[in-house]
């Protein structure tokens, strides 16, 4: 039986506010890691949801920019496209286009996955990238001081799809995984690296994920069929940022806009 899960969500009016809460996590994520460790080492998610916050912390006409200590920082993915790197279906130039080519980030301080390699290769490659860049020895898994997902309509997160191989993985840090959908590769974290994370969250918009959070969060426990109930992190706390149309299925929140429920 899993352990309790502390879930803490937070439901803001509409996209716009879930994005300005959005950039506020991530800086003060980033800046409470730099003051403990020195640098803070994140890993990021694709798809629509994030872009816009990605744009509000570049844009030095907002408030975010100036706070986040650029140079401490190192950008990793959750997934990825098995496709080149200027592909539009990459979520590594979804992030440069959003991000990385707006603010002050070396080559170094970026660890792509390389969606234009063979799938298996490239799954080995980034392994081998987390083991090098966070020194891990034997069995452990990377932690990474904040990792954002998001979730699809059919409860997908990362790249981790119902019924495919990479939701029962829990050897490996990185595995290629084929969606059913598009019979697409795909690149992505393990569950088991995901929680190690001891700040992970989801960043989920929109009425059409009003089911499927309720779903994952109040209904049966069965993550073949719905993988992001795979995430539990270890320190037994996850945290969600949603706007009102997808918290819609959820129980209310207070007046300052937040929910904390235990999931048993
Ligand atoms: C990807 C993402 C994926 C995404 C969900 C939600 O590569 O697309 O990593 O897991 O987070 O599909 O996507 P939206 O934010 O577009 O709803």
């Amino acid at each position: 039986m899993p352990q309790p899960l502390k879930l803490v969500y937070y439901v803001e009016s509409d996209a716009a506010a879930l994005q300005r809460r959005a950039a506020q996590y991530f800086a003060d994520s980033i800046q409470s890691a730099v003051a403990r460790r020195g640098r803070a080492r994140i890993a990021v998610s694709g798809g629509s949801t994030p872009k816009p916050v990605f744009a509000a912390l570049a844009d030095p006409g907002q408030e975010w920019r100036g706070k986040i200590p650029w140079d401490r920082l190192d950008i990793y993915w959750v997934d990825e496209r098995c496709v080149p790197p200027n592909d539009s279906a990459s979520n590594f130039r979804m992030t440069r286009e959003a991000l990385l080519d707006r603010v002050p980030l070396e080559a170094g301080q970026l660890h792509r996955m390389e969606g234009e390699l063979e799938p298996e290769v490239a799954a080995s490659r980034y392994e081998s990238e987390l083991r090098n860049s966070f020194r891990l020895e034997g069995a452990e898994s990377p932690h990474f001081d904040l990792i954002q997902l998001g979730m699809g309509a059919d409860g997908h997160t990362a790249s981790l799809f119902p019924h495919t191989s990479a939701v029962f993985e829990f050897g490996r840090l990185v595995v290629a995984n084929r969606t059913q959908a598009e019979q697409a590769w795909r690149l992505t974290l393990t569950a088991q690296v995901i929680n190690q994370g001891p700040n992970v969250f989801f960043l989920i918009s929109g009425g059409d994920k009003a089911e499927v959070l309720r779903e994952v969060f109040l209904g049966t426990r069965d993550p073949e069929r719905l993988p992001s109930q795979l995430i539990r992190p270890v320190n037994g706390i996850l945290t969600l940022l949603l706007d009102k149309a997808a918290a819609a299925l959820l129980p209310a929140p207070d007046g300052n806009g937040r929910v904390e429920l235990t999931l048993r």
